[in-house]
């Protein structure tokens, strides 16, 4: 395995991402995935109705259109998120877009939600055979401005809500244009309310979360969490990448255009998760950002989480980080 993981470091970022999952998804179809992965000391809990084997989970973006579900599911993760998708099929940013910066346990992503589709995606979670809690995570098209943003969140939502266990509605990720300014009040207001109306059209059972950026004040996060709190929403994921890179230790990736993700994010992602937790104690946290042992997995759960999600520490470790965390 560790010759694998240094093999797909000598690789552009983005193939290396591909082969190793569709290497995952190989083993699988040949039953040897199992000769990779240890036992873990699962620690059942039960969050909204949601019973899940362990904390710990995979974060939105690694598998967009769950087409690894499967394998992805045998390597010992509590949980599931697939997505972010969109309702139509779009290709994202231009290649090369995402950077791997190995010595500080960082990753630069500019994808802009490549994903083939909401269509895609339910043909996946209608087939799939993981008997664990997989969540969708929604966005909006590229194309899509003003009131077809929000129409584009409906349209995902209603097609996923029946095979989801939960759903995410993102509006933080900072490579689709404008989409962050849906954590203003007002935007915020509005995607609240035709989301929670069309829940309740469709028996509101599902949990949703929204998840946010790190880059928001305090002052506005406060406001968010209020928003929240007065919506059916569930809970928050906090966090996504930031923009900010200089909290990377080498300047020469400071104006890079794109989400910074791993072990520079998180501070910034602790100190929302903390404030989050001051003024809404009680609310479902799912936490995100710079997780890549177990130290950085436990000050998560001290800071408030209920459950914890990986993606730059599963990409820079591979499938052992799961064991490190969890044994
Ligand atoms: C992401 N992330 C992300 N988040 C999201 O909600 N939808 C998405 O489609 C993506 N796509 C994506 C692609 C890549 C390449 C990366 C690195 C990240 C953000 C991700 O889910 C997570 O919030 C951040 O990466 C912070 O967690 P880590 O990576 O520090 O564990």
């Amino acid at each position: 395995m560790k010759l694998a993981l240094s093999l797909l470091k000598t690789l552009p970022a983005e193939l290396a991402h591909s082969l190793a999952l569709n290497g995952l998804k190989l083993l699988d179809k040949f039953g040897l995935l199992s000769f990779i992965v240890k036992e873990i000391k699962n620690n059942e809990l039960e969050l909204l109705g949601m019973k899940f084997k362990n904390n710990l989970g995979t974060a939105a973006g690694l598998d967009k259109n769950g087409d690894y579900i499967n394998s992805l599911g045998k390597l010992g993760f509590g949980f599931l998120e697939v997505g972010t998708v969109t309702p139509l099929p779009q290709s994202g940013n231009e290649k090369p877009r995402l950077f791997r910066v190995f010595n500080e346990n960082a990753i630069i992503n500019r994808m802009g939600f490549n994903n083939k589709g909401v269509d895609h995606l339910v043909k996946n979670l209608k087939t799939h055979k993981y008997n664990g809690i997989v969540g969708v995570n929604i966005g909006a098209n590229k194309t899509s401005e003003g009131e077809k943003r929000i129409e584009d969140y409906l349209s995902c939502f209603r097609k996923v809500y029946e095979y989801a266990d939960y759903i995410v509605v993102n509006i933080s990720s900072p490579n689709t244009k404008n989409l962050r300014e849906l954590h203003s009040a007002d935007q915020l207001n509005r995607l609240l309310s035709a989301i929670s109306k069309l829940s309740v059209e469709l028996d509101n059972t599902k949990p949703i979360f929204l998840k946010i950026s790190p880059d928001e004040n305090d002052e506005s996060l406060k406001q968010i969490v209020e928003m929240v709190e007065n919506s059916i929403f569930s809970g928050l994921i906090a966090t996504n990448t930031t923009i900010d890179k200089t909290l990377l230790k080498q300047s020469k990736y400071h104006n890079f255009d794109g989400g910074l993700s791993g072990a520079p994010l998180l501070n910034k992602s602790n100190q929302k998760l903390e404030l989050i937790n001051t003024i809404a104690e009680d609310m479902p946290l799912i936490a995100v950002g710079g997780v890549i042992n177990k130290e950085t997995y436990s000050k998560k759960l001290e800071s408030g989480a209920d459950l914890v999600q990986i993606y730059t520490g599963f990409i820079i470790k591979g499938p052992s980080i799961v064991s490190e965390i969890l044994n």
